[in-house]
Parts: structure tokens; sequence; C-alpha cells
């Protein structure tokens, strides 16, 4: 009976310790390295792509992110959508946003807690306040030789989104190097045929739990239980898509193996 309750005990304990030691709040950077023929030979691109910030509402601060950003020096920053939240005050985020600028341009898409949020407009504001530029259509950065494509976040899961004319002209006409942000992934499927080099995206949360060689992901909204698009990287012909696992949360459930991260691109000419 003694040595039963022992090891029962120390099952217990292991059990609990495997299960702190899952649990991971921390914030990394995750960098990936991607080529193209379409830079000259010694042109490299930093880029940092900042998803699902949620006003700073669920933990993290703010100051923790611009001190992993500061020493990547990027040359271009990429908010993918739900920065704000539509419950949680805006103030945190303002002031990150004014922080932010000054390292590098700023280019921002909405996500689906913005688009919901009843203070959209105000968000809008801070946006301009900070020089953040807004991305509803295109814009083509010389400098770089890239086109910036995104979207708007439908406001709800069962709304078609359609790119403008322009869109589609610039994505299928240009030789730059074609950069396409938007929010959920699970909706870019769509936009595989318009010849984007790569495509930015956030929303997923990294699916909340990794089980490491298992499940890279366990429950997405809008994508279910074990989904594909999770985080990562992923390759469909010549397109690339990026998914940021995100910097918040906006359930109070643990994130397991399954960190807060800011990813960090370079992308270097061949
Ligand atoms: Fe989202």
């Amino acid at each position: 009976m003694i040595l039963q309750i022992i090891l029962f005990t120390t099952f217990m304990l292991v059990l609990l310790y495997l299960i702190l030691i899952a649990i991971d709040d921390s914030l990394i950077t995750r960098t990936y390295q991607l080529k193209t023929k379409k830079f000259k030979e010694n042109q490299k691109l930093k880029l940092v792509l900042l998803a699902d910030t949620h006003s700073f509402g669920f933990g993290l601060k703010y100051q923790d992110v611009l001190e992993q950003v500061i020493p990547l020096e990027p040359n271009l920053i990429i908010l993918g959508g739900d920065i704000f939240d539509d419950k949680k005050p805006l103030e945190a985020t303002d002031r990150f946003l004014d922080e932010l600028q000054k390292l590098a341009p700023v280019y921002y898409v909405s996500g689906n807690h913005e688009k919901i949020a009843p203070d959209y407009p105000q968000m809008v504001e801070l946006l301009k306040k900070n020089n953040i530029i807004i991305i509803e259509d295109n814009i083509i950065l010389e400098k770089y030789n890239i086109l910036l494509c995104g979207l708007d976040d439908p406001r709800s899961l069962d709304k078609t989104i359609k790119p403008t004319e322009t869109n589609l002209k610039s994505a299928k006409e240009s030789g730059l190097y074609k950069i396409f942000l938007i929010h959920r992934p699970e909706l870019a499927k769509e936009y595989l045929d318009l010849g984007f080099d790569l495509i930015l995206s956030g929303h997923t949360h990294g699916g909340q739990i990794i089980i490491p060689r298992l499940a890279n992901g366990f429950f997405i909204h809008g994508q279910g239980v074990f989904p594909k698009l999770a985080g990562g990287l992923y390759e469909f012909g010549d397109t690339t898509h990026i998914i940021s696992r995100g910097l918040a949360n906006t359930v109070y459930f643990p994130r397991i193996f399954n960190p807060l991260e800011i990813v960090y691109l370079e992308i270097e000419g061949t």
C-alpha cells in the first residue's frame, strides 16, 4: 500500500512538472531566411512581422516586444492584424506604435477583432496619428524592389473578400517581389494563383497547443481542431506563406510549447 502511494505521488509530481514546463508564455524571435532571384545579388531585406498583440491586454508588455525588435534593425515592420483588441483599452498600443514607427516604416492590415470593434474608427485614427501606413490596396516600394499588397479583414467569417482590380492587376503583372498581407491564413488560398512570392498572416495564436513532432496547433477559430495552417512556414508552389503564432491569447487558456513570437525575416537576393 505504501509503495502504491509513493508511486502514485511520484507520477503526479512528474505529471505536474511536465505540465509546468510545457506552459510557455515566453517571448521569442523566430527567424526565417528566404532567397529570391527578384532581388539583386547583394540585396537583403530585413522585415519584422508582428500580429495579434490584442491591445497588450493579456499580460505582454509592449516594452518587451520593442526590446527584441530594436536590435534586429528592420527595414520594414508589418503589423498583421489584431494589433488592437475589440474589448481592451487602446492606450498601450498607442504608446507602442509611437515607439515602433521610430524604428522603420510600419505597414498595417486589419484583423477580425479590429473590424468587429465599435471603436475601430478610433483605432484607425491612432494608426494614422502614429504614421502607420494602412494597406487597403497595394504599395510599390521601389527602393526594395517589392510590391506590398494587403486586404482588409472581412467583418465576419462567412463574407468573401474581394481584392480590388488594382490589387489583381499589380500582382499578376508586376516583376517585383510580391508580398501579400492577409490576417486570416485560411483565406489566402483564394489568392494563390496571383503569383505572390510571400504571404504573411497572423490570427492563429499557434493553435494554442503544440505537441512537438505530433501536432502543430490544436484549435483555431475558423479552421477547427488540428488546423492545417497554425503557424510557421508553408510552401505552395512558388509562394511561401509565413504565419505568425502571435503575441497574445484572447482566452485565458495556457499556451503549450507555443511561446509568443516576433517573426523576423531576412530576404536575400541570389
Ligand atoms: Fe484574428
